[in-house]
């Protein structure tokens, strides 16, 4: 078939590699033009595993085409996905400016009957507005919504074996051609109405966020009783009922989707008179994890003023490099508030910190020189890089021996550490008591 893309971001370049991949024509649009210029090139405005080396081939197969001119694209696709972002507004909303613009552009140059799938999280109902107010004629454009659920860091893995595969329509024709297109694809396929697949998709990250903030709220319960909290978690989460994924602790969630879609699911609520007080719970535990860890940190070390600090990860996960709405924006926030010296490290995202934070931060490129002369690790983001660490090394360059892990990711090697002579503190275990308990 031939697709266009429209918005060459996480999802626009993913849903287009894949496609790709599997002997459809790609046509890909976005309104930047350098980053359309350097796709051309084959370079990847991000870092995603594996995505550069599937963009390179279809270039090269001249399966895929990258393009800020939309009368080059949407006049050829018989089926266009819409991926460009809907950001968080100041109210919580979402800003559905690039939508419109996107659908706009898309009309104007619609020369036969096409599809129009709506892939970028979005409002319900936005679709129904913005059909109107363009007068969009239905015998030449059918609209479907199929959202994604990919995670960056695996994203590619994620689009080629998806969990499950949400078609939202009321058209036969438009379902049949949809569920073609998906046909090799091995998941789970529910078909559904337009407004249930929105409501999928908030539901599904709503649930996630609250699953991460319901295990932040008893890792601190645990900690003041004096229980373990790691262990108690491990408990639940082998219930195959609950699962034990997105049931770990930590400095909270963050991204371009978590945040957003909850603001956004929780105006939902409250435009239709329902309770949002679950979501709001689940906000306001996960906006109070960087100063529960900060807490931690000032504990141990009482004045921060002057202090050489090191932060390790600054993603907001592991295998990417995008900071949006991460933990470590706010942890270094803080850390500045109580002038601190900071050091960091990220094997991807230094240079997106950078922007934010300019000369107020040192960054390195190398986790061991990030780490000379500190008076504490801050482990913020769980690249599988620092398990493999030499801290006797760390150990011997630092001025003291602390490590605060935000992500329990040291946690399976924290005995060694405590032998090396480190202080380790991680999340739902108070330290105070297990040190009482070894006496
Ligand atoms: N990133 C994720 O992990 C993820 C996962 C699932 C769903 N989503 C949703 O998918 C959507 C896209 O997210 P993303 O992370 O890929 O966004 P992104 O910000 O990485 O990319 C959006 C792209 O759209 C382009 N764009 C904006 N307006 C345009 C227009 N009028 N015409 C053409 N291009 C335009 C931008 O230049 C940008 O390149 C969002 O709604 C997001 O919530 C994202």
């Amino acid at each position: 078939m031939k697709i266009a893309i429209v918005g060459t971001g996480y999802v626009g370049l993913v849903t287009a590699a894949v496609f790709a991949s599997k002997d459809h024509q790609l046509y890909c649009i976005d309104i930047d033009q350098n980053k359309i210029d350097n796709l051309k090139k084959g370079i990847i405005p991000f870092f995603e595993p594996g995505l550069d080396d599937l963009i390179k081939t279809s270039l090269q197969e001249g399966s895929i085409t990258f393009t800020n001119d939309y009368s080059i694209a949407i006049p050829q696709a018989d089926i266009v996905f819409i991926c460009v972002g809907t950001p968080k507004q100041s109210n919580g909303n979402a800003d559905l400016s690039y939508l419109e613009a996107a659908f706009a552009s898309i009309i104007q140059h619609i020369e036969h009957f096409t599809i129009i799938v709506i892939k970028s999280t979005v409002p319900i109902n936005s679709h129904i507005k913005i059909m109107k107010d363009l007068h969009i004629d239905t015998k030449k454009v059918e609209l479907a919504s199929c959202p994604e659920f990919l995670r960056e860091g695996n994203a590619l893995s994620d689009a080629f074996n998806p969990d499950r595969i949400i078609i939202g329509s009321s058209s036969d024709k438009v379902t049949k051609t949809l569920l073609k297109l998906f046909e090799d694809f091995q998941s789970p396929k529910l078909v559904t109405d337009i407004v249930s697949a929105q409501v999928i998709k908030y539901a599904a990250n709503s649930f996630l966020a609250t699953k991460i903030s319901y295990a932040n709220m008893i890792a601190h319960l645990c900690e003041s009783i004096s229980a373990n909290g790691i262990d108690v978690l491990k408990g639940i989460g082998y219930d195959p009922r609950i699962g034990d994924r997105f049931l770990k602790p930590g400095v909270g969630y963050g991204g371009s989707c978590f945040p957003k879609d909850l603001s956004a699911f929780i105006s939902l609520f409250k435009d239709y008179s329902q309770d949002p007080s679950l979501l709001q719970s689940t906000q306001q535990i996960n906006n109070l994890q960087p100063y529960l860890f900060i807490k931690k940190v000032l504990n141990k070390l009482g004045n921060l003023e002057n202090k050489n600090l090191t932060l390790f990860g600054l993603s907001f996960k592991p295998d990417t490099d995008d900071i949006r709405e991460a933990p470590s924006i706010k942890i270094i926030e803080l850390l500045l508030k109580y002038k601190a010296n900071i050091n960091a490290y990220d094997p991807a995202a230094n240079i997106n910190i950078e922007k934010i934070f300019g000369k107020q931060i040192r960054l390195f490129n190398d986790p061991y020189k990030a780490a000379n002369k500190s008076e504490a690790l801050l482990l913020v983001t769980e690249w599988p890089e620092f398990i493999h660490l030499d801290f006797s090394r760390i150990k011997s360059l630092m001025k003291s021996a602390n490590i605060f892990d935000g992500r329990n990711a040291l946690e399976n090697q924290k005995l060694k550490l405590q032998e090396l002579g480190f202080f380790y503190q991680g999340i739902g275990i108070n330290q105070e008591y297990k040190e009482l308990l070894l006496v």
